[in-house]
This record gives structure tokens, sequence and C-alpha cells, in this order.
């Protein structure tokens, strides 16, 4: 069983409202599309994010294919879902996204409170995050792009992602009083449309490295670098994708039980 399938088992669907934080290029989107598509369910999938330029729209919509037609996407910021009304989400789907919300220490814990307030009680709360890649073979193309991509962001004083361990997102959640519903791990996956993922790294990270405040001569270096680890991954001829988690949580009832 994947991530993804484990998350989306035991929940009732219809007539609910989903928010997926954050959409990213809409895999989790595309998966509780299907969900509701099976059913027929008279639900609706919020899906927000930070940033969704004209391009991946175009790219999410063409993934979703007619299943577009329960999404809704926004784009806004998960530590501030103005938008919406306290207690009006049934669901909250949020899918390899906390490595990029705990850039600081307890920043993780405000997102999750967010969560929190949008959620009615007794909804529904999914994350399914990351294991650090720390363990890998050092000389693996996936490492090499991981820790490359963070020493580039380091470079410019930015943060690029901190993945939190399973026992740090559990005491977090039960410390806003969340009730663990469910946990289960998933070893790492090789991931065959690498080089088209791979393709938007490699473009990503080059404008990055305008950006770094060092001089012109690092900056060359480090370019050299991300296309010398692009040449690897394709030679390796895949990449990893690290092995995940997924707890489910469920928002204390009103009453407190
Ligand atoms: C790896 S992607 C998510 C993958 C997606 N759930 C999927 O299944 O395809 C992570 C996303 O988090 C978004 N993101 C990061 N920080 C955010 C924030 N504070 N608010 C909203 N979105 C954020 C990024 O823009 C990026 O698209």
């Amino acid at each position: 069983m994947q991530p993804l399938e484990y998350a989306g088992t035991g929940l009732e669907l219809d007539q609910k409202i989903i928010l997926d934080a954050a959409v990213g290029a809409g895999k989790a989107t595309a998966f509780w599309a299907e969900k509701l598509s099976e059913i027929r369910a008279s639900s609706r999938i919020i899906g927000v994010d930070i940033g969704l330029p004209r391009e991946w729209r175009r790219r999410i919509g063409e993934r979703l294919g007619e299943n577009i037609k329960y999404v809704e996407l926004v784009e806004g910021d998960i530590f501030n879902l103005d938008f919406l009304a306290d207690e009006s989400i049934d669901i909250v789907n949020c899918a390899d996204t906390i490595i990029f919300l705990n850039d600081r220490p307890l920043r993780l814990l405000q997102a999750f409170q967010e969560f929190k307030r949008v959620l009615v009680s007794g909804g529904h709360l999914i994350i399914t995050s990351e294991y650090s890649n720390k363990d890998l073979d050092p000389d693996e193309g996936q490492w090499r792009r991981w820790h490359l991509s963070k020493g580039i962001f380091e470079l410019m004083g930015k943060t690029w992602s901190v993945e939190p361990e399973p026992g740090e997102v559990r005491k977090a959640l039960e410390i806003l009083g969340f009730e663990i519903t469910g946990e289960r791990d998933f070893p790492p996956v090789k991931i065959d449309n690498y080089l088209e993922i791979m393709d938007d790294w490699q473009n990503t990270m080059q404008e990055e490295i305008k950006n770094i405040p060092w001089e012109e001569r690092l900056r060359k270096t480090i370019a050299a670098e991300v296309n010398k680890v692009y040449k690897r991954v394709a030679e390796d001829g895949y990449l990893l994708g690290p092995a995940k988690y997924v707890i489910k949580a469920r928002k204390e009832l009103a009453g407190g039980s």
C-alpha cells in the first residue's frame, strides 16, 4: 500500500470539505479528487499553495483531467489561512510539505495550530512526510541533489527544508490536543520520471544560484556542481524518493472527549 492510499483509508468522504495543504505538483490533490469521483461525492477540495503560477495550474489541471471540477485552487500561506473560517474544514491533507514549514524551531507548531483552527470538531488531519536522507549512500545522485539544494539555500541565509521526525510531529499534535488515530512507515521508492523532476530542479537551482551574495567564482563552481549532479542522476537512471511516514490525527470533539 502506498502512503496516499493509507492516508485515504477509513474516512467518510461524501459531503466533505477537504483542505489540501499544499498542492505542489498536485499528486495528492489528484488522488483525493479521484477518490471523490469514485463515489460521485458532493464534496470539494480546496487546494492551497503559496505559489500557484499559471504554468503550475496548467500542469495540475492536466494531471487531474475532469476531476479538476472537485478542486478550487487558492494561492495562500498555510501559516495564515484567513480566507477559511474557523471550523469550516472536515479533512486537512498535508502531504510532503511539513519539511518546508519547519525552518525555525516551533514554526511547524504554528502551521498545525492553523490546521486545528479551520478543522471542525472531530475533523481529520493527515500528515504525509519524508524521513531525512542522511543515511543514504553519499555516492547516490539523489543524496547529492537533496544536500546540494540545502547548501545553496544556506548560502543565501535561507532554509530549503528540515525533515521533522515522526516523534516530533506526534508530540506537536498531542500538545495541540489532537488524538493520533493511525501511523505507518513506507520504504524509499524509485522514481521513474526522474528526468522531468531533474529538469525542474536544475532550472530552479540555476536561478537560485544567481541570488547567492558571494563572489562570482563560487557561484560558477556551484552551478557546475548542479550540472554534475544532474548528469550523475541521469547515469544512475532513477531518483530515489525518501522513506516516508503517514500520521493520522483527529481534532478533539467539542467537550473534550
Ligand atoms: C513537495 S510540494 C507538495 C506536494 C504535493 N502535496 C503533492 O502531493 O504533489 C511542497 C509545496 O509546499 C508549498 N509551500 C511551502 N511553504 C508553504 C506555505 N507556507 N504555505 C503554502 N504552501 C507552502 C510549496 O510551494 C510547494 O508547492
